[in-house]
């Protein structure tokens, strides 16, 4: 053994050394309000163009209410995975309501989305097989593909001909092949070629995985996501969150009851870990209810979407899509776009500025609530005038 006198966890600060240099490096801020449109951010009251809280439900009352009957009835903890002591009635009651709304036989739910996507590739994907991936898919669904053991391809962002171009070259070496993307772009808001994807799948007998992460309650007349728009909903794999227009936590995947099934015995992620907590189930089934039936909420999300997109190209500021509440103002240089990021907070506005690694380019990510008012968002437009 060497006799060296450092410590073995030393290259932690030169690595944290090197993140800071690249001007990548990351903290927390710390919020002490009610999820809404206004938040404390570090003390200092702002409007919020930052969150996933796209119906405003996170600080719902109603909600709320669910949560706490459910803690009063079950207690704070699930106690156990669902196959052991984790299996509660609210659990059966959330899968029905999710596989409902999205147009499925049938779901099942996981601690997280994130949780949800790695799990489920993970289990429907092996070392035969071939997963080809838009470029730009969540962390999870790229994850979830190594961690299948698949051989993974990206394709470029939103291409079409390059995902061709893919098939043609590589799925007759594999045996099965999933196609995965994200619906609506998490860092750029942009949608996935949906319809053409799912003609493609056809053509090359493939498996095709969504996440609805950031389309599920946002589009489609019940809050399904893109592929209820699309009517395409009962011949994929969708997966998503319950944790953003949702307002409360968890994932899910919802298909066929067949792969379902398959994977409460394979998919990992779900079997050993403890069931989703009573407060969150409750809480989803709740907003679920809610989001279905009060279309006004996503026609006020809408609304202020369209204000938004008048208001950025009447100031000449070019997003990168202007089809979903998450708008992303690129600016390209690191520096200039913390310093926007800053102007914006000092202005009251907490849209934080979003960089590389997580992104290829810098850009001000804001997204839009249904309960932003016509005042707050003008004070956004009227910080990015300069
Ligand atoms: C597209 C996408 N998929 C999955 C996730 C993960 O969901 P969760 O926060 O429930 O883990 C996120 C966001 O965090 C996301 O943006």
């Amino acid at each position: 053994m060497s006799n060296h006198i450092t410590s073995p966890y030393a290259w932690i600060d030169q690595s944290l050394q090197s993140i800071h240099r690249a001007n990548w490096y990351r903290s927390t801020q710390t919020i002490a309000t009610r999820a809404g449109a206004i938040a404390k951010v570090d003390g200092r009251e702002m409007i919020m163009f930052a969150s996933n809280n796209y119906l405003g439900l996170a600080g719902d009352r109603r909600i709320a209410q669910a949560a706490i009957a459910a803690v009063e009835k079950y207690g704070t903890g699930s106690t156990g995975s669902r196959l052991v002591t984790g299996h509660l009635d609210i659990h059966e009651e959330l899968e029905r309501e999710i596989a409902d709304l999205k147009g499925a036989e049938a779901s099942l739910v996981f601690s997280s989305g994130y949780l949800a996507n790695l799990g489920t590739i993970a289990a429907i994907a092996g070392a035969r097989d071939l997963i080809l991936g838009d470029a730009f898919n969540h962390s999870c669904l790229k994850k979830g593909a190594l961690m299948s053991g698949a051989t993974v391809l990206d394709y470029q962002h939103r291409d079409c001909e390059d995902l061709r171009a893919k098939l043609q070259q590589h799925r007759h070496h594999h045996r099965r092949c999933l196609i995965s993307t994200d619906s609506v772009f998490s860092m750029d808001g942009d949608l996935a070629p949906l319809a053409t994807i799912m003609q493609l799948a056809a053509e090359y007998d493939c498996m095709v995985l969504v996440d609805e992460a950031h389309g599920t309650g946002v589009f489609g007349d019940r809050g399904g996501g893109l592929t209820e728009s699309l009517k395409i909903q009962s011949e994929l794999i969708q997966v998503g969150t319950l944790s953003k227009a949702l307002g409360s936590l968890g994932g899910y995947v919802a298909g066929s009851a067949k792969l379902i099934d398959f994977l409460r015995n394979r998919a990992a992620t779900w079997i050993y870990t403890t069931a989703l907590s009573p407060a969150d189930t409750a809480a989803a089934i709740a907003a679920i209810q809610i989001a279905k039936v009060e279309i006004s909420l996503r026609q006020q999300l809408w609304q202020n979407v369209a204000i938004v997109k008048q208001g950025l190209t009447a100031l000449g500021r070019s997003a990168i899509a202007l089809d979903s509440p998450i708008m992303a103002i690129n600016i390209g240089d690191i520096a200039q776009t913390l310093e926007l990021a800053n102007y914006l907070k000092e202005n009251g506005i907490f849209a934080p500025a979003i960089r590389p690694p997580t992104v290829p380019t810098a850009r001000i990510r804001i997204t839009l609530m249904a309960t932003h008012t016509p005042e707050q968002i003008q004070s956004l437009l009227n910080c990015l005038r300069f």
